[in-house]
């Protein structure tokens, strides 16, 4: 439902629906009310509230540091603009990790204050017995497996993850407890392309990749990325679709130069 009351059309089930019918997932993120109308606009599937909100929006080197109540202003705004889209939002770090008490009360708090249709986990095997008890609460979980930017402490780098058969066995267990479990969907971060597909022909759940090759059931990309906003960003898995940094210094230059030279405003742009 949106906060205007009106239900979305793109539900969880149909996201099942859509995997069991072949059906490509379009997935992005996107963090404030313009942007999710306009990709309500162009017919998108699922809008992630992504906490790379924490790197686009608030300029920090790690998804880390946004909070809760961070993350809920994000989801309301976007949920205020959309009428189609499943609505997922990323549940930050710290909120549930550990703790699966804290982790149904911070989901329930998502739900209620933003009036969005699912909320996403990082993790397998840890984070399990919190994905038990927010599904347990009715609320739909979204898993995310491959790379995880929560733990990037744990990890040191964000490279290409479950190259070797230790870390992709352990990718496919958890995978597999996340459905068992009764995730919707789930989220492989950089991974081998072939990992990737042999992770969706295992699961009856949708697989949206991000970095995880074209064998999964769906793609998502971060809004900025994909719209070349942050030049300085340049995995191999991105493709740009707009050069928007470009267009953006152009635009505000243009503009300092016109308020300069008193070009702007002309006589029809004013009273
Ligand atoms: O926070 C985010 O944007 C994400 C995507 C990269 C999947 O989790």
């Amino acid at each position: 439902m949106s906060v205007e009351g009106k239900k979305r059309v793109i539900t969880t089930q149909r996201v099942l629906e859509m995997k069991h019918k072949g059906q490509k997932i379009a997935m992005l993120t996107a963090y404030d009310y313009t942007s999710a109308k306009i990709l309500d606009e162009a017919g998108i599937d699922i809008i992630l509230v992504g906490d790379s909100a924490a790197n686009v929006m608030a300029g920090h080197q790690t998804t880390l540091p946004i909070t809760l109540n961070q993350m809920i202003y994000h989801a309301q705004s976007v949920v205020r603009a959309v009428s189609n889209p499943l609505v997922v939002v990323d549940m930050p770090f710290g909120t549930y990790q550990g703790n699966s008490k804290l982790a149904v009360s911070s989901a329930i708090q998502i739900m209620k204050e933003t009036e969005a249709d699912a909320v996403k986990v990082e993790g397998g095997a840890e984070v399990m017995e919190s994905v038990h008890r927010i599904l347990s609460t009715g609320i739909p979980v979204m898993g995310h497996l491959g790379l995880t930017p929560q733990s990037i402490h744990k990890f040191g780098t964000y490279s290409v993850r479950a190259k070797g058969d230790e870390e992709a066995n352990k990718l496919i267990a958890d995978a597999l407890a996340l459905e068992k479990a009764g995730c919707f969907a789930i989220v492989l971060e950089k991974i081998p392309a072939a990992l990737g597909a042999k992770v969706s022909s295992q699961l009856k759940i949708p697989v949206i990749g991000i970095g995880a090759g074209n064998g999964v059931d769906g793609q998502v990309l971060v809004m900025h990325d994909m719209l070349g906003l942050n030049n300085d960003f340049s995995p191999r898995f991105l493709r740009r679709y707009k050069n928007l940094h470009k267009e953006y210094l152009s635009a505000f230059s243009s503009y300092i130069e016109d308020v300069r030279s008193g070009d702007f405003p002309n006589e029809s742009e004013q009273y």
